[in-house]
């Protein structure tokens, strides 16, 4: 596989609070494809505000447009992700990719050890996505009326496949 990052997309930390609702959408556009639905889509834009007070957002671009976008929040010494969204037109370009070095990027920039995120076990084909991009199951949860989830980490400074 290329997991080349894609020429003509900018990834950055977003701090401007006018993006909420064109990520809201995306992050709708992007987890509507799976199935059984995630609990993303019943997400409002209040929820996109509590994530950009708990941590960095980051984004990408192409052509002003947005394309991707993870929302990261420090815990436990990492950094967790959750929401990882790329616009399904986007897909498979190596946005992904894109969005995870940035964001092993900015979690060394603030100390921490690694990067952290939960896939819902129902979803095999996200958890082998990470696997290919280094990143390894630490354990098993479930929160109460959700889908079981693993929980997943990679260490810093390890390039992306
Ligand atoms: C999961 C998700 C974020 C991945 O983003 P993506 O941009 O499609 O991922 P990438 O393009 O970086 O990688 C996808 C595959 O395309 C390959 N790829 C990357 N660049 C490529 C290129 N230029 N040409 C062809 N293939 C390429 C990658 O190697 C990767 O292969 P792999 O699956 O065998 O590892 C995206 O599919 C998505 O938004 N899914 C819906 C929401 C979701 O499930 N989020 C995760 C919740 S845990």
């Amino acid at each position: 596989m290329n997991a080349d990052t894609p020429s003509g997309i900018a990834v950055t930390r977003c701090a401007d609070d006018s993006r909420r609702g064109d990520i809201l959408a995306l992050v709708h556009e992007a987890f509507g494809g799976l199935s059984p639905p995630s609990g993303a889509l019943n997400e409002t834009i209040d929820d996109v505000a509590a994530r950009f007070a708990a941590g960095p957002v980051l984004i990408v671009e192409a052509g002003g447009e947005l394309i991707g976008s993870v929302y990261g929040a420090v815990k436990e010494g990492g950094l967790y992700l959750t929401r990882m969204a790329v616009r399904p037109d986007w897909q498979k370009c190596g946005v992904g990719r894109a969005l995870l070095k940035a964001a092993d990027g900015e979690a060394l920039t603030r100390g921490l050890r690694k990067l952290t995120l939960r896939v819902r076990i129902n979803l095999p084909a996200n958890r082998a996505y990470f696997e290919r991009a280094g990143f390894t199951v630490t354990g098993q949860g479930q929160d109460l009326g959700r889908s079981p989830y693993e929980t997943m980490e990679r260490p810093l400074g390890v390039p992306v496949a």
